[in-house]
């Protein structure tokens, strides 16, 4: 069953049933202001952090569901009857409803009574804060007497102090009310900093702050007393719930439209103010009177969501194609792009999965984050690389997690996962290859933010090298640390005591646990920094990296082979992980990927064998699930990855970071027909069809899908905020389209379904436009390409200055 379609053309997914299995959302805002928006109203809006400056209260793992959000009601008062022209909170059945999730915004609209509402959301560029523009008409023949309310709950400004420290929070709520507009003030008294504030474009009948005098005791949002008597309370808040209401009175005639327009915004006082203790009580209205005189204006609402489309389409225009399968095309030019730009913008710190007050800036999740939006904004690629770079430690290690606020690394999760600095590496050279911006190399930049410490950042990658180099086990594979790529693999918490786990501990032989894993990351990034190094004129570095890498290969092959694929590691005790000898958990997804993609077996067959096995093991019709036979009870070897049950998570689900891996290197030994198969399997547009088993979201990635061994096998949880998102765009984009940039210039090496004649695609690179056609020919394992006409020896496009490049290439495919 499906709840919606998708609108191409406007960049929409079109939501047509108000009671999805699960709340579909989407992103508002896209600098420092950001908001969750459901597709019925749901979700919260926060100031850069959604910890520590959330402006709305969300209670997640509420019920009913997915309840608190931007609420409007429409009362007939005539008759009494109320309404949500959103669906929630009243869930009235509409007449009608669709909700149009676009670029940054949503559009909500339905009809009630012949009442007909449109609501559009968005954050103008370069201001904090939401426009909710609705748009009411009547459709009835005869006059309409209507009472429009809006509401909101404010929420304290720090999310998880908020959810707790009830007996100072009830006290501390304040507000202002000074004509359409309510100022929300608490920790202004203490810190004269910031403040938020909710307007309406009409003059208003009405308005509540105090959650209670507005809902009336006892009574949810579905209810609201001042709604159901068509009257407010004319509240003001002191402490407990403080919330904004407008209400607002309408008088339609037939066929009438009246548009009335709410900001919801933050606003911080100038550096002098914040915290100056003896300053001024007086909030600082006036700073921002005029963003409000100026948004409440249609015409600039109308200006900046043409700018806010502009800028989207800006983006995603860097690479457009157009293939013979529409859910490639549109994940492609749409959902996928679009999905890497908000974990740009969010890492993994706010979805209707991740609470907001948990989470730091993942190092690992971050350089990976990076491989999918390049393309669109490498000069913000850039300035996050930096701030990676400014967080690794002076070993070479990293900090798990950085605080975005201040950019500094933090130890809340602690660190010693030993996959971390390796993606740096990987981070820095997609990013060479993007831009051919070498100076980068050059930049200085500190160890653990540490005046003094500045190094240019080519020493910071040989540093995460070495930090592998000098942590090898007795196999001469990597050491593990606490967790590599696996965070729930923990080899080390080799303790009978519940609770003391995640200690990276000797054991009594002083062994410590290997990772396949990280040698087949390490070979990978080890050969690109060769070559980084070579170009970059350290020749003797080059040969270091590239005897690494071999030396590290062979390794892997003499260790980190069970005979039918890659071992996945080696526990505390030396005991193989990952292998045919094991009860449970015998072949793991994640050394098949990347050791196929660093090269190892693909001379001797292995390679080849490794991804057979994961076909005959691992692969179900709803994607790879990650390893097999899934873990039927706890093992105090491996740690948290037992503790979930068989088939979901990192247990056995399909994790859908991993799949991509597989995809790409089938696509490397040329298998384009197996390669897309698994990328229809976990496409999200492809799912469509089965929205009733799959729930969530079918525009986006989900970070999982529940494996074989799960009772709801098929269903995908965890959307948005995954890895998932850049390394399927990498997966189709580079591997399977062949779209390649490399150090030399774009290289085509298409691995195409063997059902597809071609395809064209439009790709800006280094400043010049490519319009690339590809035709397939007769079979093979090699492309011929004319650029402007004339013939190009190889598969590489060498790099011109500027200009457009028509790029005909014929292609001979397995
Ligand atoms: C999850 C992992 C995640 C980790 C982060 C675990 O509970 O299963 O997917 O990476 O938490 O700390
Ligand atoms: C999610 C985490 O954000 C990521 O860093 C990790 O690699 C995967 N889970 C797998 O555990």
């Amino acid at each position: 069953m499906k709840f919606g379609h998708f609108d191409d053309i406007r960049r929409e997914y079109v939501i047509e049933h108000p009671d999805t299995p699960l709340p579909w959302i989407n992103y508002l805002g896209c600098e420092d202001f950001f908001g969750l928006i459901s597709n019925t109203g749901g979700g919260y809006c926060f100031y850069r952090d959604a910890r520590l400056r959330r402006l709305t209260r969300y209670r997640y793992n509420n019920v009913p569901g997915d309840c608190g959000g931007r609420y409007l009601y429409l009362r007939d008062d005539d008759t009494g009857a109320f309404w949500s022209p959103t669906w929630q909170p009243t869930r009235t059945e509409l007449e009608a409803y669709s909700c149009r999730h676009g670029m940054g915004y949503s559009i909500i609209a339905s009809q009630y009574s012949a009442i007909e509402a449109s609501v559009r959301y968005f954050v103008p560029l370069g201001q904090t804060l939401e426009v909710w523009q609705a748009v009411i008409t009547n459709r009835r023949s005869s006059p309409a007497q209507l009472s429009l309310f809006s509401a909101i709950e404010f929420c304290l400004w720090d999310a998880l102090d908020d959810a707790s420290n009830f007996q100072r929070n009830f006290n501390t709520g304040e507000v202002e009310v000074e004509g359409s507009v309510i100022y929300h003030k608490t920790e202004y008294r203490e810190r004269r900093d910031h403040f938020a504030y909710f307007a309406c474009s009409e003059a208003l009948t009405g308005f509540d702050t105090q959650r209670e005098a507005f809902l009336g005791a006892y009574r949810g949002w579905d209810r609201p007393r001042a709604v159901e008597e068509g009257k407010s309370g004319e509240s003001i808040a002191h402490g407990w719930a403080p919330i904004g209401s407008h209400q607002v009175n309408l008088r339609l005639q037939p066929g009438e439209s009246r548009t009335v327009t709410f900001l919801l915004g933050y606003q911080e006082n100038p550096p002098e103010q914040k915290f100056d203790p003896v300053g001024s009580q007086t909030l600082n209205k006036q700073s921002v009177h005029p963003i409000i005189a100026r948004y409440l204006q249609p015409d600039e609402v109308e200006k900046a969501f043409d700018g806010l489309q502009h800028y989207w389409n800006q983006l995603l225009d860097a690479f457009q194609v157009n293939t013979p399968d529409e859910h490639t095309n549109r994940m492609v030019n749409i959902w996928n792009a679009y999905q890497c730009m908000v974990t740009f913008n969010l890492s993994r710190s706010a979805s209707y999965f991740e609470s907001g007050i948990g989470r730091g800036m993942g190092f690992r999740d971050s350089n990976q984050d990076l491989l999918g939006f390049v393309h669109m904004i490498p000069a913000k690629a850039r300035q996050r690389i930096l701030d990676l770079a400014a967080t690794q430690l002076p070993t070479g290690g990293a900090y798990h997690q950085y605080q975005p606020l201040t950019k500094r690394g933090n130890n809340d999760v602690g660190g010693d996962f030993n996959d971390d600095p390796l993606w740096l590496v990987l981070a820095v050279s997609a990013y060479l290859k993007e831009t051919g911006e070498w100076g980068v190399l050059d930049e200085r930049v500190p160890y653990d933010n540490q005046p003094g410490s500045e190094q240019p950042l080519y020493e910071h990658l040989q540093r995460s090298l070495r930090y592998t180099i000098d942590r090898l086990g007795p196999h001469g594979l990597p050491l593990i640390g606490r967790a590599d790529w696996n965070d729930c693999l923990n080899l080390n918490c080799f303790s009978d005591t519940p609770g003391q786990s995640f200690q990276t501990t000797t054991n009594r032989e002083g062994k410590v646990a290997e990772s396949v894993f990280i040698g087949g990351l390490f070979a990978l990034a080890a050969n690109e920094m060769a070559a980084l190094s070579s170009r970059y004129g350290r020749r003797a570095d080059a040969d270091f990296y590239r005897l690494s890498a071999q030396k590290m290969s062979a390794t892997v092959m003499e260790h980190g082979w069970d005979g039918e694929w890659f071992l996945r590691a080696y526990d505390a005790l030396g005991e193989r992980v990952g292998s045919k000898d094991c009860p449970e958990g015998q072949i793991f997804i994640e050394p098949q990927g990347i050791c196929v993609l660093a090269g190892l077996g693909a001379t001797d067959g292995r390679a080849e064998k490794a991804l057979a096995s994961v076909r005959e093991r691992l692969a179900t019709q709803h994607g790879i699930v990650l390893l097999q036979p899934a873990f039927t009870r706890y093992y105090l070897n491996l740690g948290e990855i037992s503790s979930y049950p068989p088939g979901t998570k990192e247990n056995a689900s399909v994790f859908c970071h991993t799949n991509p891996w597989i995809m790409a290197a089938e696509a490397s030994l040329g298998h384009g027909d197996q390669a897309y198969d698994y990328y229809m399997r976990i496409n999200p547009s492809a799912r469509e069809a089965i929205s009733a088993v799959h729930r969530s979201e079918p525009y986006v990635y989900a970070q999982t899908i529940a494996g074989k061994d799960a009772p709801s096998f098929g269903e995908a949880k965890n959307s948005w905020l995954t890895g998932t998102a850049a390394w399927n765009f990498v997966a189709i984009t580079q591997w399977i389209l062949g779209i390649r940039p490399t150090l030399d210039g774009l290289q085509i090496a298409p691995a195409i379904p063997a059902a597809w004649q071609g395809f064209e695609a439009r790709r800006l690179y280094r400043g010049v436009s490519y319009v690339i056609r590809i035709e397939r020919r007769g079979r093979g394992n090699r492309v011929r390409l004319e650029v402007n006409g004339a013939g190009v020896e190889g598969n590489v496009i060498p790099i011109p200055a500027v200009g457009v490049r028509e790029v005909k290439v014929t292609a001979f495919l397995l």
